[in-house]
């Protein structure tokens, strides 16, 4: 069913165009203000507001227009127009209103012009949620219940503005679970910024951040917006905290206090609101302990942690995972690459991936570039995989000759032989059983 809401300070008028949609079907509300609209507006169920251009001394309609597209640029706004004030109109198209329709509102005319409006705001929710699906980025691999924990808990959180800090070793998904907040709440108005001021020389982060205006130093040639300014309304994602020098850390806990934005060389300071999210793949305690991570900046940073379990915790997921970036990357290099044979997927699940996900998603895309056939076998994989097996089939031979050793060395008295090895009793005739040694 198609929502509605009319705005219009006469109660006559928005009467008599409520009547009108009513009867094709939709749902409709009313408010006789701006403050009114915006009000009902948070609850978040309207497909098309109908506002007069002229309302209140506060506010007119193009700046209700304004504050609907801020709050949700989905959401079709058509304007109601008399004859002087046409010119208005023409502006408020050109800041994202759907149509304008002249007073005395034709009755058949409304109906229509809602209902296209409608179907373009659900033309448009249907392209980003299929954008949101084929993006890779919201493709995230969960089978575990540790994960699927993870992703339940990124979804309830992704429309509040609080800040998040993701922790995880590096290569467990952080970025993904990031973007997710981003993709799942309601800042896709706004952009998604990923800084890592690691990445970047001390020297050119201010300006790259903060932004400059022309003539603030040699290079300067026009004024250029930081990439703080580019999250406005959107969410910023400051990887790597520790690794932010001391100097950048004090300056953007104030921006994050006070919200604003002062360009390199600019004497006027801009309003900029973000959402934040944080990533570290140290544990941030320890971070400030080592006096890397101000203990200031830090607790305004944690506000919410989640914690991405490194893979080796949630083996239930590897499986998953290779099979995804199977399918995906024999789709890029357009070869069909079925599956894995035996060995390859008991080295696969047997590997403990210490680069977590990054390093499973590198093994594919290497295997799936020199297989040959249509299974990926063990030679596809890095050798890293079966050397971690063999390394282990290693340390068992040296292990027994260690004991035997030391058995021998202490005459085969067992309580001597334990001693010389620097282990207790119990654990040498364990180990004496597993070698099958008697004596
Ligand atoms: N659960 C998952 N499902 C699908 N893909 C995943 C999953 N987790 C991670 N990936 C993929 O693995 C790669 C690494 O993930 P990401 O960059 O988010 O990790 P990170 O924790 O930020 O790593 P780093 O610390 O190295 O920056 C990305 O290509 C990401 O798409
Ligand atoms: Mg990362």
């Amino acid at each position: 069913m198609i929502r509605v809401l009319l705005v219009d300070d006469h109660g006559n008028v928005r009467r008599s165009m409520a009547l009108v949609l009513e009867h094709e079907g939709m749902a409709v509300r009313e408010a006789a203000s701006a403050a009114e609209a915006l009000a009902l507006l948070s609850n978040g169920d309207t497909d098309v507001v109908v506002t007069d251009v002229r309302l209140d001394r506060d506010a007119d309609g193009a700046a209700l227009l304004r504050a609907i597209k801020e709050r949700d640029p989905e959401i079709e706004v058509i304007l109601i127009t008399a004859f002087g004030t046409i010119d208005q109109a023409v502006d408020a198209i050109k800041s994202g209103a759907y149509e304008y329709l002249t007073k005395p509102v034709d009755p058949g005319r409304l109906a229509i012009t809602v209902r296209r409006a409608a179907e373009r705001r659900a033309l448009s929710s249907e392209v980003r949620l299929l954008r949101a699906e084929i993006g890779n980025e919201a493709e995230i691999i969960a089978r575990s219940a540790a994960m699927q924990g993870v992703v339940r808990e990124a979804v309830r959180l992704a429309d509040s503005d609080s800040t998040v800090l993701v922790t995880g070793e590096s290569g467990t998904g952080k970025e993904l679970i990031a973007r997710l907040l981003y993709l799942r709440g309601n800042r896709r108005a706004g952009k998604f910024v990923p800084i890592n001021c690691g990445a970047l020389p001390e020297t050119i982060l201010e300006s790259e951040l903060f932004g400059y205006q022309k003539g603030a130093f040699t290079g300067a040639l026009a004024d250029r917006k930081g990439l703080l300014e580019e999250a406005h309304q959107g969410v910023l994602f400051l990887d790597e905290l520790g690794e932010i020098p001391h100097a950048m850390q004090v300056r953007l806990l104030r921006f994050l206090q006070d919200g604003e934005v002062r360009p390199v060389g600019g004497a006027e300071t801009r309003r900029v609101d973000v959402r934040l999210v944080a990533a570290t793949h140290r544990s941030p305690e320890d971070e400030v302990a080592a006096g890397t991570l101000r203990q200031d900046f830090y607790y305004r940073i944690n506000v919410i942690q989640l914690r991405i379990p490194p893979l080796r915790e949630r083996p239930e997921d590897v499986r998953a995972l290779a099979e995804h970036f199977l399918r995906r990357l024999s789709a890029r290099v357009r070869r069909q690459v079925l599956g894995f044979d035996d060995e390859a997927s008991r080295l696969i699940r047997e590997y403990a991936w210490p680069g977590n996900v990054r390093e499973l998603q590198n093994a594919i895309e290497r295997a799936v570039n020199l297989s040959s056939g249509d299974v990926i076998t063990a030679a596809d994989l890095p050798a890293a995989l079966s050397l971690a097996g063999r390394r282990s089939v290693e340390v068992e031979p040296d292990e027994r000759q260690r004991l035997l050793d030391a058995l021998q060395g202490a005459r085969w008295n067992r309580a001597h032989a334990a001693a010389r090895l620097g282990i207790s009793r119990s654990t040498l005739w364990r180990k004496l059983r597993e070698h099958r040694i008697d004596g």
